[in-house]
């Protein structure tokens, strides 16, 4: 049952090609060594066959007996028969064709190689390009929606950044409230909801944006209720220049995401006030105008008209 495995002789296919090889040049140098013993024999015998036999005894080439000719001839094809089994086999033979075949296959091989490194490379450029364009894209069309939207603080504030007091305002400027009237005229006002709640009625000529937390707050027609600054921004994308009209709490969150700021520099402190603009950070910020009014009879305060806008 358990009885042992017989061992089988395996020849392979290599060295069965070895074996058939090996037997084809024994009969080529068999063939060449009859060859061989032959032409002896046969020279020998025609220099016997014009010499004792007398066999064209007469015929002559140049002086030179015909035999000479016939031996040189045969030593002739003699000599090719051996290039062929000892020279020509070595140089053309089976080892020589498998050489030049590797040779040959090693060459392809090579050429694959250089083509896949090229696929790859353009491949890698093409990609390059693309993420090249699609980042120029991008850049191009944010630095399109910057330019298209110039959002813009519009604000009066005292020179310690006083804004209001009790959800109203501390001075009374008609230039300043002016300026505000055409500046905002035809844009939409951006504003928190207490800001809102501080006009007897909404602004006529202006569209309305009001920020609150308050699910149900309940406006006037025409007003638009969002419950973000990010929604009201959004709500606004069709205005070349949507202003941040307040208060304070707004202000503070609009201020890193403005172009522009419109402030009216009111010239005193009001130490007295509740709410306040945040500070004006001159790296970021440059001032590109400035209008000063000084205090007169409808004016309590000199002030300043000055804009900023983003370095
Ligand atoms: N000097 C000026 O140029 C100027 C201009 C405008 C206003 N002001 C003055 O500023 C004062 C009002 O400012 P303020 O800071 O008290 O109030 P505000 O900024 O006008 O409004 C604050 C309200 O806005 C809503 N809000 C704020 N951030 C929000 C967010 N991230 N998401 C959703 N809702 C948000 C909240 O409404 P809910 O509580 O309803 O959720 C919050 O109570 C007043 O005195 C006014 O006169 C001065």
């Amino acid at each position: 049952m358990f009885g042992k495995k017989k061992h089988k002789t395996k020849i392979d296919k290599e060295q069965l090609e070895l074996i058939e090889y090996a037997q084809k040049r024994i009969k080529q140098k068999k063939r060449l060594y009859i060859h061989f013993v032959l032409f002896l024999i046969g020279a020998v015998f025609l220099i016997l066959a014009n010499t004792v036999l007398g066999i064209g005894k007469d015929f002559t080439i140049l002086g030179i007996n015909w035999f000479v000719f016939a031996i040189l001839a045969w030593l002739f094809l003699f000599v090719y028969h051996f290039i062929n089994v000892f020279i020509t086999n070595k140089f053309m033979g089976k080892e020589w064709e498998k050489v030049q075949l590797d040779k040959l296959v090693n060459k392809q091989q090579q050429r694959i190689d250089e083509l896949k490194a090229n696929i790859v490379k353009e491949e890698r450029k093409i990609a390059e390009t693309q993420i090249q364009n699609e980042t120029q894209d991008t850049q191009q069309s944010n630095s399109e929606k910057k330019k298209a939207s110039n959002l813009t603080i519009i604000v009066a504030a005292g020179e310690n950044n006083a804004i209001g007091k009790n959800n109203d305002l501390i001075w009374h400027l008609s230039e300043d409230l002016k300026r505000f009237k055409t500046l905002t005229n035809g844009h939409h006002i951006i504003m928190g909801r207490k800001t809102f709640e501080s006009f007897p009625k909404p602004l006529p000529n202006r569209t309305h944006i009001v920020i609150t937390r308050q699910k149900d707050y309940q406006v006037p027609f025409g007003v638009t209720v969002v419950k973000s600054l990010e929604d009201a921004i959004e709500a606004s994308r069709s205005d070349s220049q949507p202003f941040i009209i307040g208060g304070g709490e707004i202000y503070k969150q609009a201020l890193p995401l403005a172009d522009t700021l419109e402030i009216t520099r009111v010239h005193a402190d009001f130490p007295e006030a509740d709410t306040y603009f945040p500070d004006i950070d001159k790296t970021e910020w440059k001032e590109v105008g400035r209008k000063t009014h000084d205090a007169d009879e409808n004016h309590d305060y000199a002030f300043s008209f000055i804009t900023y806008e983003r370095r």
